[in-house]
């Protein structure tokens, strides 16, 4: 299905059901982007900020229920100094700006990642964003900040093995359900769709348990360009995919068959 063709059809037409209810987005090309127009790295950030914003628009509107955006790696501390402390700093500037209106729209905010290497002051704010959302019942958006995925199956094993030594698990109770019960976003909707922006062709060790059988949608559109139509975009495609999580077109069929009334 074209762009047109979706965006000519009403929200409510769309079966809810075959849309994804949690995606998630490799935000990749603010540098690029900014070169492109002879400006600062750092112009490229600010603007990926209205396009974060245009995104949790749109997943508010669609009726999507988790957004997991990838705002830091675990790896972008490799960065020079100077733009990793401008994206510190945006990060804080942002949670401060937005929360208030996140909330108005019935916004639940979490941040996934490892905090601990993150200012005391952002840490505060962070939790304050978090406990000020926590009730709400719209739109969950995650914001994956100083996020690896590698990490995060560490972390989870970790705490297993705490467990252990704790004496309130034994070893051979670990196993895939056990682990992933630590696994950030467990308790929100398995992931369906993973698009990155940029034109790259990876993961760049986000969301690797997750997406395991997420469906992968790639487009060399910059993240600041990436608009409602663009967006629109990949969720057609996503539309248009058949998803057999490992069972042959057949079965899916006949299930869909002996689901009907
Ligand atoms: C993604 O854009 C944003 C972050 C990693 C914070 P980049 O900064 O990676 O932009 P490119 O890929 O260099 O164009
Ligand atoms: C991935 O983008 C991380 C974020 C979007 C936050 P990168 O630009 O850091 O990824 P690589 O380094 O090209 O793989
Ligand atoms: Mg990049």
């Amino acid at each position: 299905m074209d762009n047109v063709s979706f965006m000519a059809l009403d929200a409510q037409q769309i079966a809810q059901q075959s849309l994804p209810k949690h995606v998630a987005i490799i935000m990749d090309g603010n540098g690029r982007w900014a070169q492109a127009q002879g400006r600062p790295r750092v112009y490229g950030h600010k603007k990926g900020v209205d396009a974060v914003k245009d995104a949790v628009k749109f997943c508010s509107k669609l009726g999507i229920e988790s957004l997991t955006l990838f705002a830091f790696s675990s790896e972008n501390w490799r960065r020079p100094e100077e733009e990793v402390s401008t994206l510190m700093e945006l990060f804080m500037m942002v949670l401060g700006r937005e929360v208030k209106k996140l909330h108005k729209n019935n916004v639940k905010l979490s941040i996934i990642g490892d905090m601990s290497r993150f200012s005391n002051k952002l840490q505060e704010k962070i939790a304050a964003a978090e406990s000020l959302t926590a009730e709400n019942t719209g739109l969950r958006l995650n914001i994956a900040a100083n996020y690896g995925g590698r990490w995060d199956i560490g972390y989870a094993a970790q705490q297993l093995a705490k467990q252990v030594q704790a004496g309130e698990l034994s070893a051979d109770d670990i196993d895939e359900h056990s682990l992933a019960k630590h696994i950030s976003l467990n308790e929100q909707s398995e992931l369906d769709l993973l698009i990155r922006t940029g034109g790259d062709l990876r993961i760049s060790n986000f969301l690797l348990w997750q997406a395991a059988y997420a469906e992968l949608y790639f487009t060399p559109t910059l993240w600041p360009d990436f608009n409602e139509s663009a967006f629109a975009d990949a969720i057609a495609c996503y539309v248009s995919r058949e998803r057999r999580f490992g069972c042959t077109g057949e079965q899916i069929k006949q299930l869909l068959c002996t689901a009907q009334p």
